[in-house]
């Protein structure tokens, strides 16, 4: 492990003295609304080490999708959400400085455009050869690849918002990213490792490596790391040796310490909170090392809480970005992914998710002294009902779903993770885009 964790060399030491040094002031400077200092060098803040990538919008990465892709035909959803052009023409505005795009641009609110000309998708499907088969969907039979093409256009936003592979790979150069999280996260880890994989330009000086329970991408040229460590419920998930299983709301899994000192992390839990029956990972619920009973909130609320408090005494907020992603919206029951093509263009979900525990999430994270940026990417994907894997995913066994499978939809469909390339590449370009904006523009308000 110690290989793959380049110790800090001494001017970087010094920098990282200086920058917690004047965290406090910086803070004390953000919280008063004074964001007139984010240019100087003296007040290095965070985000500052990010924002020198904020430049014209991605160019087509020159691929010729267009060839290789038989983009389908418009339907009517593309055709309405393509009469709202303004923002797509002409060169990118100049950096905006911080705080003055206050409450035109919210990111996570806009409408899905096809875009198969600027970029879309970052990445062929065959140009990530280590992606899971469980995504993998042209690997295992998807025939169409509309869903590969959409573009999230942010209202308001400009083109603050269109990344591509070339300046994520700048915007990891000399950085540990780190995701924690359930399968869906990891679902986000892998998109961005495909996305800087696809970028750059010597592939033999990548590796995806698996260090006990993590995985990670490295690419050296860049001495960029893209991490992914495994904790569905963020807390503790502990089996006896009575083979029962504990989930110890006020302890976190050891390796979280190995997440310290990470340049960017983004957390999220949702999906195994729900879970009842057969296929709840738990046992029993346990505080203080004694077994405990309460309602699915409490708990929630619990780990949220051990969670939050780790993280505002582990986290040095002038160091690393703190993320949390929101829920990721499944298409099950009344609305189906199975057999669906194009997005949800009429903008009517019906939210699976219980809005008690997105509350919780979010009480939480306004309670937090670190400043947390949501990734409020639940409401975009909602529209995405086309993007899940659907029957193009694997059985028990590791295959590509056989004939006789792929007649059981019901059964067999896969409609909570999602294909890559695809909707996770969005998130990844969200974050990336938040990454170089103060914290305190994309924090919870209110
Ligand atoms: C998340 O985004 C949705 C859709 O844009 C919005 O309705 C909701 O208020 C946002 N939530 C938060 C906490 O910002
Ligand atoms: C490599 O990246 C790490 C962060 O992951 C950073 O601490 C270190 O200083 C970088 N090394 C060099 C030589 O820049
Ligand atoms: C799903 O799509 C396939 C191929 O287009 C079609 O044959 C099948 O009837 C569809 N099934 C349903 C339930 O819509
Ligand atoms: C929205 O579109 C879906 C199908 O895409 C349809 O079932 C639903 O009735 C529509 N809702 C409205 C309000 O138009």
């Amino acid at each position: 492990m110690d290989s793959l964790r380049p110790a800090l060399s001494m001017s970087s030491k010094k920098q990282a003295l200086a920058t917690s040094l004047c965290s406090l002031a910086c803070l004390f400077l953000l919280s008063a609304g004074l964001l007139l200092a984010v240019g100087s060098h003296q007040f290095q803040a965070p985000w500052g080490r990010f924002a020198r990538v904020q430049k014209a919008p991605a160019p087509p990465l020159g691929r010729g999708h267009h060839d290789v892709v038989a983009a389908p035909a418009r339907d009517a959803g593309a055709g309405d959400l393509d009469g709202d052009q303004e923002e797509d023409a002409g060169p990118a505005p100049a950096p905006v400085p911080a705080g003055e795009e206050d409450g035109e641009c919210d990111m996570f609110d806009g409408a899905w455009v096809r875009d198969d000309a600027a970029g879309y998708p970052l990445y062929e499907a065959a140009e990530c050869p280590f992606q899971s088969d469980q995504v993998a969907c042209r690997r295992n039979g998807r025939p169409d690849s509309g869903y590969e093409q959409w573009r999230w256009r942010p209202r308001g936003c400009g083109s603050r918002t269109r990344l591509g592979g070339a300046e994520s790979l700048e915007l990891c150069q000399d950085k540990r990213l780190v995701f924690v999280g359930d399968s869906l996260n990891r679902n986000m880890w892998e998109s961005l490792a495909c996305i800087l994989y696809a970028a750059v330009p010597d592939r033999s000086r990548t590796r995806i490596i698996e260090d006990a329970g993590a995985e990670i991408f490295r690419a050296m040229d860049y001495n960029c790391s893209v991490e992914f460590y495994w904790s569905p419920f963020l807390v503790k998930l502990e089996t006896k040796d009575d083979q029962s299983r504990a989930l110890k709301l006020d302890q976190l899994p050891a390796m979280l310490q190995r997440t310290m000192g990470a340049d960017v992390l983004v957390f999220n839990t949702g999906h195994w909170w729900t879970h009842t029956g057969k296929l709840r990972a738990w046992d029993h619920l346990e505080r203080d090392g004694k077994m405990v009973e309460m309602t699915g909130e409490e708990a929630f609320n619990r780990a949220l809480r051990t969670w939050a408090r780790w993280v505002d005494h582990n986290v040095d907020p002038s160091r690393t970005r703190v993320f949390f992603r929101s829920v990721s919206p499944e298409h099950k029951s009344v609305s189906w992914c199975y057999n669906q093509t194009s997005p949800i263009s009429n903008g009517t979900v019906a939210p699976w998710f219980p809005k008690s525990l997105v509350s919780i999430v979010e009480r939480n994270i306004k309670s937090m002294r670190t400043p947390v940026t949501y990734l409020n990417i639940t409401h975009l994907s909602e529209l995405r009902i086309d993007a899940h894997p659907s029957v193009y995913t694997i059985n028990q066994e590791g295959k590509p779903l056989n004939t006789e499978q792929l007649q059981q939809p019901i059964k067999y469909a896969d409609c909570s993770h999602w294909c890559l390339p695809g909707l996770p590449d969005t998130w990844n370009v969200l974050l990336l885009a938040s990454l170089m904006r103060p914290p305190t523009n994309v924090h919870l308000l209110g």
